[in-house]
């Protein structure tokens, strides 16, 4: 039987310069989708799949997102003083239990490979679940919760990919598909960024992986890939040598908010699910014309 996976690790210290000016005193991950920050949103997902262990790799300027994690007294006291119980139990619903957050700091911006090595220390030689925020989903059950399915199944490395249209497979790393459903199928091959003409397929890794410990020591020796940083695709393709990696093309779809367009978008998707905003939200627009 695999290892059970209990670790998740979002890799948070990203610069948000495509937000700016936002992002320039708040990090991109505390951006709200409707009224939760993204960070958030991630957080739901890996309780969701059974994550005991939250472990941040932040920046400078993320201190933030340590203070959101945690209790607010202030806050509380004033809530339970004006009756407020629902808004106080969400709010420590939210949170992961003392003692289950860990914070580490990625000294300087040399890729997304390089936050995951950052985690090692803290995640140990087990398998960990990584969720890069920026990516939110709309899936029931979540995303994570489906790959672990997967794993359960198969053991290994799960990658969640979704189709992309052509023209964005250079937005994205990319995977090479092999036998096997949508729910479980050998991955043949990674690549970062690739032009269209070099894309083994229109699959994208949409921000959410299961992986085996062993990638950490790939991620050690620092080689550089696309755009000069250290890759976490370009080390998983290496270890694909070793170990099997399994895709999973979740029930689902994926608004990329690291883009101003799917930032907008999932605010607009995740309004009009919300059944205490839907209606007066599209009324609002009906007056505006939008509708
Ligand atoms: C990272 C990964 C890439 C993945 C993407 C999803 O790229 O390297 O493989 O498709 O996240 O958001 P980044 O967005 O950091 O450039």
């Amino acid at each position: 039987m695999s290892k059970r996976v209990r670790t998740a690790v979002f890799p948070v210290a990203g610069l948000g310069t495509r937000f700016l000016p936002a992002t320039k005193a708040m990090p991109k991950e505390m951006l709200t989708v409707v009224d939760r920050p993204l960070i958030q949103y991630a957080v739901d997902e890996a309780r969701e799949a059974g994550i005991e262990h939250f472990v941040f790799v932040t920046g400078r300027n993320k201190a933030v997102i340590e203070d959101h994690f945690d209790k607010q007294f202030e806050l509380e006291h004033t809530l339970a003083s004006r009756g407020k119980s629902r808004a106080l139990e969400e709010l420590g619903r939210d949170l992961p239990q003392a003692g289950q957050a860990s914070f580490t700091r990625q000294q300087e911006p040399l890729g997304l490979g390089h936050a995951v090595w950052c985690a090692r220390e803290l995640v140990g030689d087990q398998p960990f679940a990584l969720l890069l925020p920026d990516m939110l989903f709309r899936a029931h059950p979540g995303v994570l919760r489906q790959m672990m399915d997967a794993y359960e199944a198969t053991g290994g490395n799960i990658i969640a990919v979704e189709e992309v249209a052509p023209a964005e497979v250079s937005s994205y790393g990319i995977v090479g598909r092999g036998a096997g459903p949508d729910e479980g199928f050998s991955i043949t091959a990674m690549v970062e960024k690739p032009k269209p003409e070099d894309a083994p397929s229109n699959l994208m890794i949409s921000g959410r992986y299961i992986l085996q410990p062993e990638i950490f020591s790939l991620l050690a020796e620092g080689v550089r890939g696309a755009g000069g940083e250290i890759q976490l695709t370009d080390a998983m393709q290496v270890l694909i040598r070793q170990q099997a990696f399994t895709g999973v093309k979740y029930d689902g779809r994926v608004f990329d908010c690291g883009s101003k367009i799917g930032f907008l978008a999932a605010n607009v998707v995740f309004a009009m699910d919300r059944p205490d905003i839907a209606e007066p939200f599209r009324a609002e627009l009906k007056k505006l014309g939008v509708l």
